[in-house]
């Protein structure tokens, strides 16, 4: 056969295709979700995220210094709060003295260059598990869910963290929490917005972790319509005009077009966020002996990192780090 172009010379040994390969990405541009709870010396597995777990605040010190020894520098904290200190407005949001106040402080104290970042909204403090204040209706407010979210990282921003990563969809919250951050003097304290937040069924294992699946309606009229785009480019203006610092695409592996197209309108770094979803399939799947969880992880970050992310928060984290 008479064929000039032969695309497979290129995939002829394992270092001629390590020479021309168009993604690689580092540990370092992996942020680790960690699930904080209240206790002493306590680490669990996670029911609905196989690998996963729950660490309270001294334990998530002792898996900080094992990420950073992985090359892992960045973790970013979700709270699981006691149904009993839920409530209707959320209150705990603003407590100063509890075990995810007190996992920001140690870690920022022993492990001082580990970029800490703290989810910004209410659902896991809300008897309803909406991100943030409803009316009789149910309605999520906008504005006075904002005051809350902006006191919120002024203390988050007070305790040490590096970014507060608000993850609610409010209108204007950027804006809003920068000028609060700023009034208080803490100008290097930055905003990781959740831009294009998606209202997704990949949600379901984080929800069942915090308990924090709303008791009513559902949050579709706050979080994105999964068919459009354009709204996504308008959010992504709207946070960079406000002060965002980065900008997060959530979920992520569903989402890449929408990661590819910000990435093109923006200046600020862009990123995407493997949700428990896409990360517990895999490991289901896994499970049944249906495919092998490595390597699947491997191609599903890669495909984020290929469609323009510059990181990628995952609870693969470790997994990837280790085979980097
Ligand atoms: C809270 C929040 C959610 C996630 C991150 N922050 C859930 C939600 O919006 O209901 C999901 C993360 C994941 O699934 O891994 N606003």
């Amino acid at each position: 056969m008479e064929i000039v172009k032969r695309p497979r010379r290129n995939r002829f040994s394992p270092t001629r295709r390590e020479l021309i390969k168009e993604t690689r990405f580092c540990a370092g541009q992996l942020i680790a979700p960690l699930f904080i709870k209240a206790g002493v010396n306590q680490k669990e597995p996670l029911p609905s995220l196989p690998g996963v777990f729950s660490f309270t605040a001294d334990a998530a010190l002792k898996e900080c210094e094992e990420l950073l020894k992985l090359g892992i520098g960045s973790v970013i904290l979700f709270p699981i709060i006691d149904k009993n200190e839920k409530d209707h407005d959320g209150t705990k949001a603003l407590s100063r003295s509890n075990h995810l106040a007190k996992a920001v402080q140690l870690i920022k104290k022993e492990c001082p260059e580990m970029v800490i970042m703290v989810d910004i909204a209410l659902d896991a403090y809300t008897s309803h598990g909406h991100d943030g204040l409803i009316d009789g209706s149910g309605y999520v407010l906008n504005d006075s869910t904002n005051d809350i979210l902006a006191d919120m990282s002024v203390l988050y921003g007070e305790l040490g963290v590096d970014y507060v990563a608000p993850s609610d969809m409010m209108d204007g919250r950027v804006g809003k929490i920068r000028k609060h951050l700023d009034e208080k003097k803490l100008c290097n304290v930055g905003i990781l917005a959740y831009t294009a937040k998606y209202s997704s069924a990949f949600y379901g294992p984080y929800r069942n972790t915090l308990d924090s699946a709303p008791t009513i309606g559902d949050k579709k009229g706050y979080q994105m319509d999964p068919c459009n785009v354009k709204e996504a480019l308008l959010e992504a203006s709207l946070d960079e005009e406000e002060g965002a610092d980065m900008l997060l695409v959530k979920p992520a592996l569903a989402y890449l077009d929408i990661i590819y197209r910000i990435q093109q309108t923006t200046s600020l770094p862009v990123g995407g966020f493997h949700v428990s979803g896409e990360f517990a399939m895999l490991k289901a799947a896994a499970e049944k002996g249906w495919m092998n969880y490595e390597k699947a992880l491997q191609e599903c970050i890669t495909a984020i990192f290929r469609s323009g992310a510059n990181f990628c928060i995952t609870y693969g984290s470790k997994d990837l780090a280790k085979h980097i």
